[in-house]
């Protein structure tokens, strides 16, 4: 340990401290738990928290175009203990994963450019030849993944971000919603029908999404201390799941999108790409930055109305970059802001329509709506 590293953890002990005393002597969160401390067999993926380990599961089944019952046994469909049980496609996997590490540590110095995606694509059998196909074919639209870089000739993520407030309200309006709540509807990817949702936020970044699905309340709430995840044990492997390190900056960053003004104070190293057409050929202009804990986000904002249509974000994790993506469909008018009240959420293991069909903005939201509760976290049986 040099001096340096000494005085920071000094420092970051007194700030700790000023901390809990901030919270009037409530207990200061326990550290997440690890996946290799909670689940039972895991050889490789060794030393991340449990969010993220979900999720890097979901980037396998996107690489490689498989399911979880394919790289697991029939039976884990109704029991998290099955998960981990071996069959071949997961010892497989095991063995790609040593290779792929192994294929960036020895040829391109440890950076992750060699992913299951690189070589997989969405089928589990790589094709082996060059296809005539795409050739000749038309292109099918893809997803650039490496970060931008300040392009010539643009316009200055400052003048893009002015012109995005511009578009959703007047400095004055916009500074003085500091809370709502909201009610519509929720589906999933797979969901046979629409659940009711609830939404309660506040602009100093608390916000809790509740929705009620058919099998128990699903509850993603954030705070400046943290986030976490409650959901039935068909929905998640513990009743109280941590958001972690990169992902919890995305969550949050997703958040501060109804409260603009402190969006754009959460991103450093702003840049603007080129100009970029959506599907729809509607055109965006980029604006890229970085969040505290090192998560990527992009901002694609309308170059006629001003308003996002969308945001990508990125967290590096093992297996490559862990990517989310919210569409923005329809605003609505919220004492003279426009929020979002339409608006989809794509990621590595799922999808969510969002439609939010009343809001009521400052109102005084409890303060145990954003109180950790105490649920284990330890595997549902
Ligand atoms: C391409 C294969 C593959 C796919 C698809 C896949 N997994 Fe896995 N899964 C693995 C491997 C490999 C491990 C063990 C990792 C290790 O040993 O570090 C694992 C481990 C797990 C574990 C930990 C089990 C334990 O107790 O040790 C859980 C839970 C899990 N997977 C859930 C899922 C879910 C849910 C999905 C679907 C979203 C999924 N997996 C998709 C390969 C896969
Ligand atoms: C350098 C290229 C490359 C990378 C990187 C790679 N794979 Fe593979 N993978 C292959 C090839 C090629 C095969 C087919 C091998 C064969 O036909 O015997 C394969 C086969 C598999 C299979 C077996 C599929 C089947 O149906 O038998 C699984 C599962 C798999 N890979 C998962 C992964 C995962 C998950 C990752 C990321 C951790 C990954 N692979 C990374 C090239 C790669």
């Amino acid at each position: 340990m040099n001096g340096s590293t000494r005085r920071f953890i000094a420092a970051a002990i007194v700030l700790a401290g000023c901390f809990t005393v901030g919270l009037s002597g409530r207990q200061a969160p326990a550290p997440p738990p690890m996946a290799d401390q909670v689940f039972k067999n895991i050889q490789v993926l060794k030393g991340i928290p449990v969010d993220e380990f979900m999720l890097t599961m979901g980037f396998y089944a996107t690489a490689t175009g498989l399911n979880c019952t394919d790289c697991h046994v029939e039976e884990s469909g109704g029991s998290w203990a099955r998960y981990a049980d071996d069959n071949p496609l997961k010892m497989q996997t095991r063995r790609m994963q040593v290779m792929m590490t192994t294929i960036n540590r020895t040829n391109f110095g440890g950076r992750q450019v060699v992913t299951c995606d690189t070589c997989h694509r969405g089928f589990s059998r790589p094709n082996v030849m060059p296809s005539i196909n795409r050739l000749y074919g038309s292109p099918a639209a893809d997803e650039p993944g490496d970060p931008i870089e300040q392009a010539a000739g643009q316009p200055s993520p400052d003048q893009i971000l002015d012109q995005y407030m511009a578009a959703l309200g007047t400095p004055k309006s916009l500074a003085a919603l500091t809370s709502f709540t909201g009610k519509g509807t929720y589906m999933g990817f797979d969901d046979a029908g629409k659940s009711p949702v609830e939404l309660f936020a506040r602009a100093t970044g608390e916000r809790s999404t509740v929705v009620h699905t058919p099998l128990g309340d699903s509850t993603t709430t954030i705070t400046p201390a943290g986030g976490w995840v409650t959901a039935p044990p068909t929905d998640k492997p513990v009743p109280l799941m941590q958001i972690t390190g990169q992902e919890l900056d995305g969550v949050r960053v997703e958040a501060m999108v109804f409260f603009p003004a402190t969006l754009r104070k959460s991103l450093t190293k702003l840049r603007s790409g080129l100009p970029q057409l959506l599907e729809d050929d509607s055109e965006v202009l980029q604006v890229q930055g970085n969040t505290a804990n090192g998560a990527t986000v992009t901002l694609l904002i309308d170059s006629k109305t001003h308003l996002l249509r969308r945001l990508v974000r990125y967290n590096e994790s093992p297996v490559g970059r862990l990517v989310a993506r919210v569409d923005y469909h329809e605003y609505r008018d919220v004492a003279g802001v426009k929020l979002p009240s339409r608006w989809t959420v794509s990621w590595v293991s799922g999808r969510s329509h969002f439609e939010m069909t009343s809001a009521e903005p400052n109102v005084a939201i409890p303060a145990t709506r954003f109180v950790r509760p105490n649920l284990p976290q330890t595997l549902v049986p």
